[in-house]
């Protein structure tokens, strides 16, 4: 398999998936109204999901593509806690009750920056709008730069179970090119710390495509996230789009690996790690055999939300926050993104958001395809038409085609199935693209395949 031509003939650059349509494609004005209807109309009794985003960071990382401000100082983030409070009690009165949580995921920014008692009157307002037993899995990511004994105490006051953690890569050279400091001992002592508190499962963010990132660098890094048995390990390839994140300017494009240098990093690290006993979890995840990912990706119960893979099958996922976005099966609506205008918005007891999209049943059909394709690397014709009868026949023929039509041979039909074949799985975003009918928008670019 020819991965250069691949990369540089074929499409060198196509989305995430995280969502179909994506979120560019999210045009319907009328976002607050698809999400009224929603919320009012959640069948009783059915669990959902939750995702807080906290738009604020004590440091900048250079590298970073989310939703983000730096902040030096606490008071504007204990303003913004106070308007994601206004906003859990909206949610609760427009669903009409406390809707039952099956998960609840704190992400930004860094959550980690909120002080204890932030996280706690966070806990008390989650408590009071929703319901949250045992069974319901919290995450928090974390900055380890951020983690002080009050930190600690607060995820213990929210209930957190689970904890992501932002390695990124452990080399002097490459933090400093990114603008992140960040020790061995720093990480492995709050990862420790987080263990004692009962957290049941850790995961490990780690990059590739980093600037001045080389083979041993980035192997060496691997070594040292594995000698901190993370259950679940994330290798993500590093998002360079300074068009839509000014401070990536700030990273010299020289210093910036190839897109083949990329493609073999890529690839090495992953091996180094399936070496070490980790399940490969479809493009970029990693998990410990008896993970709950892994188990669910053996039994083909893998998804994929805003925030990449996930094991939660709740219909519906609310976003809460500035940025954050909600999916209600049949529909997708992004909160409104300025920090200042989402809180005035919030505090007057509105919800915030602001554009959407309703789905298609084309945009259903080719959104199952693509999640499937992303979290099993194959999509069944019979699971197709079980799902949508008569109107999934047009789309196995897209699929014959798609194989006939496919020059660099990344996909086939075998047993039923169009599938990824095994080597071409790197580019399974690439194979992905070919079912979405909106990537020829010219308007929109995206980050690189691979
Ligand atoms: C919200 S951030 C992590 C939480 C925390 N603020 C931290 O940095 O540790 C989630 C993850 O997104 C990934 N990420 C951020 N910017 C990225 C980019 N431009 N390309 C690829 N991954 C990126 C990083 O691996 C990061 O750990
Ligand atoms: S990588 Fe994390 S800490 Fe760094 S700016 Fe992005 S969200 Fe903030």
């Amino acid at each position: 398999m020819d991965a250069e031509a691949i990369l540089t003939n074929g499409r060198g650059t196509v989305p995430r998936y995280t969502s179909y349509p994506t979120a560019p494609h999210f045009t319907d004005q009328d976002g607050l109204a698809i999400a009224r209807s929603r919320l009012q109309r959640l069948p009783d009794g059915e669990a959902v999901s939750l995702y807080l985003h906290i738009p604020y960071c004590d440091r900048l990382c250079w590298f970073c593509g989310c939703h983000t401000k730096h902040t030096l100082k606490y008071a504007p983030v204990e303003t913004y806690v106070g308007a994601l409070i206004q906003e859990l009690a909206t949610v609760r009165e427009t669903a009409g009750r406390r809707l039952r949580l099956a998960h609840l995921h704190l992400g930004g920014g860094s959550p980690s920056m909120l002080r204890q008692p932030d996280l706690e009157r966070l806990s008390l307002a989650l408590r009071a709008n929703f319901e949250i037993d045992a069974q319901t899995e919290v995450s928090v990511e974390i900055d380890p730069s951020d983690v002080t004994d009050e930190t600690l105490k607060g995820l213990v006051a929210l209930g957190v179970t689970r904890a992501s953690v932002g390695v990124q890569d452990f080399s002097d050279a490459v933090q400093e090119a990114i603008n992140r400091p960040q020790t061995f001992e720093q990480t492995r002592d709050v990862i420790a710390a987080l263990r004692a508190t009962g957290i049941r499962s850790l995961n490990i963010d780690a990059l590739y495509g980093l600037p001045l990132q080389t083979e041993t660098r980035l192997m060496s890094t691997i070594d040292k996230v594995l000698s901190l048995s993370p259950d679940r390990i994330a290798l993500f390839g590093y998002a360079h789009v300074p068009w839509m994140k000014k401070h990536q300017t700030l990273i010299r494009d020289e210093d910036l690996p190839g897109t083949m240098e990329r493609f073999h990093h890529a690839a090495l690290a992953a091996d180094r790690i399936a070496a070490a006993g980790y399940d490969r979890i479809g493009i970029d995840h990693f998990a410990k055999p008896a993970d709950a990912m892994a188990v669910a990706a053996r039994e083909g119960r893998l998804f994929r939300n805003f925030q990449g893979y996930t094991t939660d099958d709740c219909r519906t996922l609310i976003g809460v926050g500035a940025s954050s976005i909600s999916s209600y099966g049949d529909a997708y609506v992004q909160n409104i993104v300025p920090t200042a205008q989402y809180q005035k918005t919030v505090q007057d007891g509105r919800l915030s958001a602001m554009r959407g999209v309703q789905l298609t049943l084309d945009d259903r059909i080719r959104a199952y395809m693509i999640e499937r394709l992303m979290c099993d690397f194959a999509f069944s014709f019979d699971a197709l038409e079980q799902r949508f009868g008569y109107a999934a026949r047009p789309y196995v023929a897209e699929a014959k085609i798609a194989v006939a039509n496919d020059g660099f041979g990344l996909c086939e039909i075998a047993d039923g199935r169009f599938r990824v074949r095994d080597e071409a799985r790197p580019f399974t975003r690439v194979v992905a693209s070919f079912f979405d009918a909106y990537l020829d928008d010219r308007a929109v670019r995206y980050s690189k395949a691979v």
